[in-house]
């Protein structure tokens, strides 16, 4: 099929790669030169396992195309997803202006009948607003439908994630626009589910604000067990037994963070309020999730006394392991109130240094974790890379001023570390 994608950003460009190595001809869109001359060379701009490799395929086979001209992509697909970002404004819901730009581009440029969809994360009603849009700029009167396909990738696996999906999502109108998006899925050994497109969009922003809410909730319990003295790892593991809870994201910590989940859970808050209804939980969700920090922060003071003077280590800068993204990452959070109490900063992460030194000043960055753990008197578990979980503790201990760990991802067992002869403090363990 001839597919379009506006929007080279995660999203997008996976979308764009994966369809094109289903053997499709796509077309891919972004109105930043300079990222598409990269991607034009098979540079790409994220750190996504796989993602190089498949669109240099794709390059070589003609499969994929990278341009900057709307128009080119809207004449050679009959089938168009919009993946433009959909930032949060300052009052938390998001900025649909570049999803209503691209719409009345479309609708000016569409030869003939066209499939719209939307795969960006946006409100409900999104779906009618474009339709809309389509309507009022289409003077040629063309036929089209709008659909929405929401995307459930995590970075780090994309790839897989889009290839293997647990279900596919599509909100349709129309016979032609649902068997359309079948026949380009048709490829795939997952459910289809379809639906109307409101419920499409609801689906994905209930999915990700009730993970955000089962992390929140585990993150709560943790704080209780401290309290009791339960270990929230046996906990997480009891609960994550009964199949109708499931044994994912129980994972108690510093909280989430990444592009999607503050992000869309933000939103969910303010469409509801819109809708007319105060969605409680999701705001004692979000409540939770930022004081998760704060008390990663406190332990921290706990264990050294005094903050102003000390050198903590942080350990790992990206929101969660396999990913370069320090967009809403608790380790910028931390380091940055670490360093409001006189904090001398070092750290380490595999892949997010680039990203992180544009938005950490006075922070010394280091080339591996065991010159980052050099005359500190803490170190501080922020995100869980392998690397981490395997380091040389002797080693460590030897190299630290202090003998100190407080691990805000429970990548260690409280025992092998105070065996090893560290103070050691995690997230709602037994002691
Ligand atoms: C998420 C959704 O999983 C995906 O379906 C959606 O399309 C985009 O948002 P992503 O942001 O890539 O994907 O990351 P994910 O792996 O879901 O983790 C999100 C955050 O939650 C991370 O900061 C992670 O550290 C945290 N997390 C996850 C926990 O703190 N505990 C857990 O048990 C699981």
């Amino acid at each position: 099929m001839n597919v379009g994608v506006i929007g080279a950003g995660y999203v997008g460009l996976v979308t764009a790669a994966c369809f094109a190595n289903l053997g499709n001809n796509v077309v891919c869109v972004d109105i930043d030169k300079e990222k598409i001359n990269a991607l034009k060379r098979g540079v790409i701009p994220i750190y996504e396992p796989g993602l190089r490799e498949m669109v240099k395929d794709n390059l070589r086979r003609k499969k994929l195309i990278f341009t900057t001209n709307i128009s080119l992509a809207v004449k050679k697909s009959t089938v168009i997803f919009i993946a433009v970002g959909t930032p949060p404004k300052d009052n938390g819901e998001a900025d649909l202006s570049y999803v209503e730009n691209v719409a009345r581009r479309i609708a000016m440029e569409m030869p003939s009948y066209r499939l719209i969809v939307e795969k960006s994360t946006v409100p409900v009603y999104t779906g009618r607003k474009i339709e809309e849009t389509l309507k009022a700029h289409n003077k040629r009167r063309i036929q089209f439908d709008v659909a929405s396909n929401p995307e459930f990738l995590r970075e780090g696996q994309a790839i897989n994630d889009f290839m293997n999906p647990d279900r596919i999502v599509i909100g349709v109108r129309t016979k032609k626009a649902r068997e359309i998006l079948e026949k380009l899925y048709e490829k795939f050994k997952t459910s289809i589910i379809a639906t109307d497109i409101e419920s499409a969009e609801l689906i994905k922003h209930a999915s990700n604000s009730y993970l955000a809410t089962k992390i929140s909730f585990i993150n709560a319990i943790s704080n209780i067990c401290e309290k009791c003295g339960a270990d929230i790892v046996s906990v997480a593991k009891g609960m994550g037994m009964d199949k109708r809870i499931g044994a994912g994201f129980l994972n108690a910590g510093v909280g989430f963070g990444g592009f999607c989940f503050p992000k869309d859970l933000e939103a969910f808050i303010r469409i509801s309020e819109k809708l007319g209804y105060e969605f409680d939980i999701l705001r004692a969700v979000k409540k939770i999730n930022d004081q998760q920090k704060i008390l990663f922060v406190k332990k921290i003071e706990e264990a050294l006394w005094i903050l102003n003077g000390k050198t903590v280590t942080v350990l790992g800068l990206s929101f969660k392991p396999g990913t370069d993204d320090i967009r809403y990452a608790p380790a910028i959070d931390i380091i940055n109130m670490l360093k409001k109490e006189g904090v001398k900063i070092k750290t380490f992460d595999p892949k997010a240094m680039v990203k992180a030194k544009k938005v950490l000043s006075g922070v010394t960055f280091c080339n591996d974790a065991y010159s980052a753990v050099k005359n500190s008197d803490c170190l501080a578990i922020v995100t869980e890379w392998n690397e981490f979980k395997n380091l040389d503790l002797k080693r460590v201990k030897k190299l630290m001023r202090e003998p100190v760990i407080v691990d805000g991802r429970n990548i260690y067992s409280p025992d092998r570390v105070k065996k090893a002869g560290f103070k050691y403090v995690g997230m709602g363990r037994k002691l």
